[in-house]
């Protein structure tokens, strides 16, 4: 179970950390270019015409940079940002309190918006679409609905599960962006940007190995470097080399190639249990005992950019690397067996 440590301690943010090492502006955040291209324009056109920008929906895997996106894009619009998250806001009247609380082009950050009671949602439709609110005022016979005007505001919504939005939430949002797993060069850049805020000693080759052990997630590359950093002091005189990394990375038993236990439980169970596929994705879900949409949304994208695993229209495929990665060689009736 050695590679619990990427899954659960490494994939809880160090809020501390991670303030200091987050980019506040569009120039220092690294990767996803096409992104950060049209949001930097429609950042630009909003501010050119005085107004409040579109409601933005950031989407994708833990740790690629939403919460970021969204302090950025607020900053950029010269906007006040208030920050709350779906399972926070439990009645409608929390949700009412932050919308009327809102000045003209402040930015509201919903993060995890999927986990938004479908009662509470409701309440949003009118407030995105026309700026209304609509509140109810007493109870009993004295009950009456009142209609408030809201100033023009933008909404930007975060969410790792995409798929669990309803359709008359999503369609509100004009702007919708999802973010993709980072190549290993622009983690490496992440890494060397942090090794330098952190003032830590760091060599190119250094990085790149803690880079391309990362999952393709920046919350983990800087997780990893604060821990490489801690080897580095102690046992190197502070200087993170190539060696370094690597040595400080296999006692932390850091997968090489950066899978984490699910990645790792989800290709076995596919090759022991399912001969290697294809599998369903509802088959899948039990077999490892995790959602259907958190597999397809947070795990499979980087098992599938990385060559381990396959979508048929049959299913999911393990790949020749996944047998290699685990250990496995493929019989030829399909069925594995231990090397
Ligand atoms: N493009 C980037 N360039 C540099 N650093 C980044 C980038 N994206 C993310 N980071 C770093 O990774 C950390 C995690 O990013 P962030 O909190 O924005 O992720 P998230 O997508 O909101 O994750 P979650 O879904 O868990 O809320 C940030 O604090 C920041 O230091
Ligand atoms: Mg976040």
């Amino acid at each position: 179970m050695a590679e619990r440590m990427i899954s659960e301690v490494l994939a809880k943010p160090d809020v501390a950390l991670e303030m200091t090492l987050r980019p506040s502006i569009f120039a220092e955040f690294t990767g996803q270019a096409k992104v950060k291209e049209r949001l930097e324009i429609t950042v630009a056109a909003a501010k050119q015409r005085s107004e409040a920008i579109d409601h933005v929906l950031l989407s994708g895997p833990p740790g690629l940079g939403k919460t970021t996106l969204a302090n950025i894009i607020a900053k950029a619009m010269g906007a006040n940002l208030k920050s709350t998250s779906g399972p926070t806001i439990e009645k409608a009247g929390d949700l009412a309190g932050l919308l009327t609380n809102l000045e003209e082009g402040d930015v509201l950050f919903i993060d995890e918006i999927h986990r938004l009671q479908k009662t509470i949602e409701e309440y949003l439709y009118p407030a995105m679409e026309d700026f209304k609110l609509d509140i109810i005022i007493d109870q009993g016979p004295n009950a009456r609905s009142v209609r408030l005007n809201l100033p023009r505001f933008t909404l930007i919504g975060a969410t790792t599960r995409s798929g669990l939005l309803t359709a008359p939430l999503l369609t509100r949002f004009p702007i919708r962006e999802r973010l993709d797993y980072y190549q290993s060069d622009q983690l490496q850049h992440i890494v060397l940007r942090s090794a330098r805020l952190l003032n830590v000693e760091t060599e190119e080759n250094g990085a790149r190995e803690i880079a391309r052990r990362s999952r393709g997630t920046p919350r983990i590359a800087n997780n990893l470097l604060r821990r490489v950093r801690d080897y580095a002091q102690v046992r190197h005189q502070g200087r993170i080399t190539h060696e370094v990394a690597d040595r400080a990375l296999a006692m932390l038993e850091i997968d090489e190639n950066g899978l984490d236990e699910m990645d790792k439980r989800i290709l076995e169970a596919i090759i022991t249990k399912f001969g290697g596929g294809p599998v369903g994705l509802s088959s899948l879900a039990v077999a490892v005992g995790e959602e259907p949409d958190t597999l397809e949304e947070v795990y499979e994208p980087y098992l599938i950019m990385e060559g381990y695993l396959k979508r048929t229209s049959q299913g999911r495929v393990a790949t020749e690397l996944s047998y290699k990665k685990l250990g496995l060689a493929a019989a030829g009736t399909g069925q594995p067996r231990l090397l």
